[in-house]
């Protein structure tokens, strides 16, 4: 479906107007000057009234008797233009999974929804993750968006987490590269993306009070990690802030993570953005933010009048604001945004972008469990019955800032209600396809029969009258909360329990924001890890049941066996009266998820890492080349009979003098029965070392290093070493 979008006629009128200006008036129009230079040029042209009105704004939906702004397109922030100069606007949406509608301030406008961070994570594909981006940096263009909320990078560290659906998993250089991958999807567009939530927003509950307590060199090494390489890789135009304190203080005026980590030893050169409603103090200009978004969410407008005042009264040095907005606007040069002005009114091909949206979604299904090749089902099966999880309608979504409402609107919509400032985003969305649609379609001599799941009874006799029974698993995550537990909630356990038991041949989908517990795991004949599949959801499932695509995602975090084996068993925060600060101490410290599965030797439910194929893998013919870093090769063929995708990835699993367990590698494939691929891959050295906090440098102590490369962190088929030299890094 091609749509045309509405021409916003006041936007149209002030590009054309700047565009008439002769370049001489305007000597930052000369393109052929750098975008630090061309920013200096209009900040020095700027009165002190032009630069505190790009400092700061308000949101731009609808919410708690907020207005639209005059001039915003409406989405989630905006930031007048300067017409004297030719400023543009700043219309910014949220784009984690989508350009997002929140609260419909566009009636009637939709975006491809993309399968959730989790299932593209579980791709372990790159090319994918810019391919996601360039749909959101295409939609965003044609609708008006030039500034998208995106690159959410926090690692999961508690299954629990009601935003791990949004991020990438539990691995920082995983995570690091595909939210690099994404947000150069997005930014070559012409469009500036941000990466989020900088850092250790690593729960929802009472994220306005939770304290992250980390150690220093932990923390670089890990969350902080991933921030540092996706930076290198998407070169972001902004970094947003998060609500928590991170040791003490608040990380948006946190001036060691602002200005000490990412400005002075990262040499970050575009602007830190607040999230929205997390600035408490107008000095946090001097700790590092250079913009306070969402302001309407704030005790105050911190960066407006008070710091206006501020400036003139000398406690912020000119200087600074100065240096804020040539932050603010040379990330804008360096994206396009006066060279290639984002106006609304373009067109937008759905079509294509669901066809993204597909391939991502059918490569980060995960096929946990199958017994005696239960899947894929054969064409022939006579009787099917899909059960639960709304699947006659769609696929689930997550809640919170990146839902995404599809072109046409959602297929189903179910309120949770709920109060507080999430309240009005408790819903559950259902969206794309249906998979009780794509399952018929694709056994069109099948009888095909949907029970919705309400009764175990009647879900029971729907199973015994089955061949095959295909039942949903749902669980709603969404931003602003956390899971209570594991469990799949309103009694969906129970349910699936008992279908399994009616009926071996029974396959379960999960449709889930993260890791659940899988009581009845031992009855289920198959186990697939579906995730938040997007536009195409349904034909995505139904094409992995089908054995139309392989069976291909692979685990992007830990799936526990059971909440125990994680440092924080109680979810901190819980039962601390309202509006009360709490510490999260972090005590695995960069040994999250498997990393710390494999110090600790506990045996998780689903390692990371892991996923079934309909073929077979085998890797041989390993080399490990030592020196600077550590080069590692190897063979992977498809023994099986069919094609088939791979994810083999490379541990480290020891450094001089200590076990440990690290991803250092990973190359997707896609290989023909009986083809074989030579991959290799060379570490990047900072894997190997540590953070020495002292010397403020990463340091590799040189000597043996440890490799294992195999289908997971828990199945490493070949192993070797090399020496690597004793160096040190730029932080
Ligand atoms: C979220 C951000 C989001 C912002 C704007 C906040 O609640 O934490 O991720 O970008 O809202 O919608």
């Amino acid at each position: 479906m091609i749509r045309t979008l509405k021409v916003a006629a006041s936007l149209a009128v002030l590009a054309f107007a700047t565009a008439g200006h002769a370049q001489a008036d305007r000597p930052w129009m000369n393109a052929k000057l750098s975008p630090d230079e061309r920013a200096a040029l209009l900040d020095k042209a700027m009165t002190l009234d032009e630069r505190i009105g790009l400092v700061h704004g308000p949101m731009s939906m609808p919410i708690f008797g907020i207005k639209k702004p005059e001039g915003a397109i409406g989405s989630a922030g905006y930031i007048p233009g300067i017409p004297r100069l030719g400023v543009p606007a700043v219309n910014e949406s949220d784009a984690s999974l989508g350009v997002t509608n929140p609260l419909g301030v566009r009636p009637g406008d939709g975006a491809t929804a993309l399968p959730s961070g989790l299932s593209l994570a579980a791709t372990f594909n790159t090319k994918l993750a810019y391919d996601g981006g360039a749909v959101v940096g295409r939609e965003a263009r044609a609708k008006g968006f030039n500034v998208q909320l995106a690159g959410g990078v926090n690692l999961a560290r508690d299954p629990r987490n009601g935003r791990n659906f949004e991020y990438l998993g539990e691995d920082p250089w995983l995570a690091g590269n595909l939210a690099g991958a994404s947000i150069k999807g997005i930014q070559d567009q012409g469009i500036v993306s941000t990466i989020k939530h900088f850092s250790l927003n690593g729960q929802e509950t009472s994220r306005h009070f939770a304290n992250s307590v980390i150690d220093e060199a932990a923390h670089r090494e890990s969350d902080l990690l991933a921030f540092q390489i996706a930076i290198e890789k998407g070169q972001p135009g902004s970094v947003m802030c998060a609500y928590n304190l991170v040791n003490g203080d608040y990380s948006c005026g946190n001036d060691h993570l602002l200005n000490g980590v990412l400005k002075r030893d990262w040499g970050y050169k575009g602007w830190v953005m607040s999230d929205w409603g997390a600035v408490h103090a107008t000095d946090y200009i001097l700790k590092g933010l250079d913009q306070q978004s969402g302001e309407q969410l704030d005790a105050k407008i911190w960066f407006g009048e008070p710091l206006k005042a501020s400036v003139e009264k000398g406690e912020v040095p000119a200087a600074r604001l100065s240096d804020a907005s040539r932050r603010i606007l040379r990330s804008m040069f360096a994206t396009g945004l006066f060279d290639k002005p984002v106006t609304p009114g373009g067109t937008i091909d759905y079509d294509a972008g669901a066809e993204v949206a597909r391939a991502a979604a059918a490569e980060g299904i995960v096929l946990l469990k199958n017994r005696e090749g239960l899947l894929p089902l054969a064409r022939t099966v006579r009787t099917i019955a899909v059960i639960g999880g709304h699947a006659d309608a769609g696929v689930l979504s997550g809640g919170g800032s990146s839902q995404v409402v599809p072109p046409g609107g959602a297929k189903r919509v179910v309120p949770l209600g709920g109060e507080g400032m999430m309240g009005p985003f408790r819903s559950e969305y259902f969206n794309g396809s249906s998979p009780l649609a794509a399952i018929r379609k694709l056994a069109p001599d099948a009888k095909v029969a949907f029970d919705d799941g309400r009764y175990v009874s009647a879900a029971v006799a729907a199973a015994k009258a089955a061949d095959v029974v295909v039942v949903f698993g749902n669980q709603w995550m969404g931003e602003g909360e956390d899971a209570a537990d594991l469990s799949l909630p309103n009694g969906q356990d129970a349910l699936i329990a008992a279908v399994a038991a009616a009926n071996p041949n029974t396959v379960v989908v999960l449709q889930t924001g993260g890791p659940v517990a899988m009581p009845w795991l031992d009855q289920a004949g198959a186990v697939v890890e579906a995730w938040y599949s997007g536009a195409k959801g349904g034909e995505a499932i139904a094409d992995v049941l089908f054995g139309t695509v392989d069976a291909s995602g692979r685990l992007p975090m830990t799936f526990p066996a059971s909440i125990d084996q994680y440092p924080r068993a109680q979810l901190p925060g819980r039962g601390v009266p309202e509006k009360t600060r709490f510490d999260v101490v972090y005590s695995e410290g960069a040994d999250v998820g498997y990393r710390r599965f494999a110090m600790s030797g506990q045996k998780p439910l689903f390692p990371f890492g892991y996923g079934l194929s309909y073929t077979r893998f085998a890797y041989s013919n390993l080399k490990v080349a030592g020196g600077d870093t550590l080069t590692v090769s190897f063979d992977v063929a498809n023994t099986g009979r069919r094609a088939g995708k791979d994810a083999p990835q490379v541990y480290l699993t020891g450094a001089p003098g200590k076990p440990l367990q690290r991803l250092i590698g990973f190359e997707r494939v896609e290989l023909a029965p009986g083809e074989m691929r030579h991959v290799s891959v060379t570490a990047d050295p900072r894997l190997l070392g540590a953070f020495d906090v002292k010397a403020n440098r990463w340091s590799l102590t040189g000597g043996d290093y440890q490799v294992g490369v195999g289908a997971s962190s828990a199945d490493l088929a070949l192993k070797g070493s090399a020496k690597v030299k004793a160096r040190t890094l730029k932080p």
